[in-house]
């Protein structure tokens, strides 16, 4: 097995050496570019070579924007490792001793400096977690590579019976580093990630910034940043967010525009209204964070307040 790859690896490698060769100055200075991340300690690359492979993308270093690589499990298992017994993440039931590589670490190695401020661990349900600059300096998260010195699959699986691999997110422990309203800076544990985007917080936020005269108003800017932590990670605005919803940022806007109370129904307890929710209720959510969120998804909506 480990043969057969390590063959398909120098196939590829041959491969594109040999297509190099044909190519013009421009493509010839990306792979001279891809070789230069190889001397910062990591191989880029270009073909996906097992399912195992974590696909990384969004603004690498000396890469065109928008350019996918791929990281095989080898390559993760080369790089600084951490390691720690895990006893407050909720993934797993007892304490659980895990080992990875930090985010930041894969930032520094793989973003662009100073532009990247942002990475995105996107998941095979299409869910996506968010971690800003201020957030992977409190909390340091881990993609994890091993549980228990098991590779992927021999790690438990989720209530729900899903496959937590190929990665997974964890911390050593998790303080909150802040509160907006009833809204709790929540660990971002996300499991079945199969790809990292570094990219730059200003423009993947930017896009569910606050519009319209209400923008800068106390409470349409707290459910903006309630919005970012929680619903970004399901829903999305055009190409950002997670997908898992299929429910765009615009349809709630119209949603909440509408039919504020129904709105407030379902973001506090979604299965009272649809039993098949896939979505987490928010039940402690107080009057003052629902009316936040409202009247922030409100300033998206052609309608404006009712
Ligand atoms: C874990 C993923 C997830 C998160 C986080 C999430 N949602 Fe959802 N949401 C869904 C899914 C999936 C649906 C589709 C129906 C269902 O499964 O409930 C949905 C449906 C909805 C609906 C109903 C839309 C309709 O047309 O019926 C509303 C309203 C909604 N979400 C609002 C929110 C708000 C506001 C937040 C943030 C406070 C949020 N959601 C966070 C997954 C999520």
């Amino acid at each position: 097995m480990q043969r057969a790859w390590i063959g398909l690896l120098t196939t590829a490698s041959i491969f594109l050496v040999g297509k190099t060769a044909l190519l013009s100055g421009r493509a010839a200075e990306t792979r001279q570019q891809s070789v230069v991340s190889v001397a910062a300690g990591i191989a880029l690359h270009p073909l996906r070579l097992s399912p195992a492979d974590l696909e990384i993308g969004g603004d690498l270093a000396g890469l065109p924007p928008g350019t996918t690589r791929f990281l095989t499990r080898n390559d993760l298992l080369a790089l600084p490792q951490v390691r720690y017994t895990a006893t407050d993440d909720s993934n797993f039931t007892s304490p659980a001793k895990v080992r990875g590589v930090t985010l930041e670490e894969l930032m520094q190695r793989l973003g662009t400096a100073p532009e990247s401020d942002l990475v995105i661990a996107v998941c095979y349900d299409k869910y996506r977690a968010h971690y800003l600059r201020s957030y992977l300096t409190a909390h340091h998260p881990l993609l994890v590579l091993e549980v228990n010195g098991q590779p992927p699959a021999g790690w438990p699986k989720d209530p729900g019976g899903n496959e937590m691999g190929p990665y997974m997110i964890s911390h050593a422990t998790f303080t909150p580093s802040f509160k907006i309203l009833s809204q709790s800076d929540e660990a971002q544990i996300p499991w079945g990630v199969v790809r990292l985007e570094f990219r730059k917080e200003s423009t993947v936020l930017g896009v569910i910034a606050p519009r319209g005269p209400h923008a800068t108003d106390p409470a349409v800017q707290a459910g903006f940043g309630i919005a970012q932590q929680n619903c970004f990670r399901c829903h999305n605005m055009g190409n950002e967010g997670g997908q898992k919803a299929g429910i765009s940022w615009t349809a709630l806007a119209a949603f909440a525009a509408n039919t504020p109370k129904a709105f407030a129904a379902y973001v506090r307890n979604p299965q009272a209204t649809n039993p098949q929710t896939q979505m987490a209720g928010n039940p402690d959510y107080d009057d003052a964070t629902v009316a936040a969120l409202e009247t922030y998804f409100q300033t998206f909506s052609p309608q404006g307040k009712p």
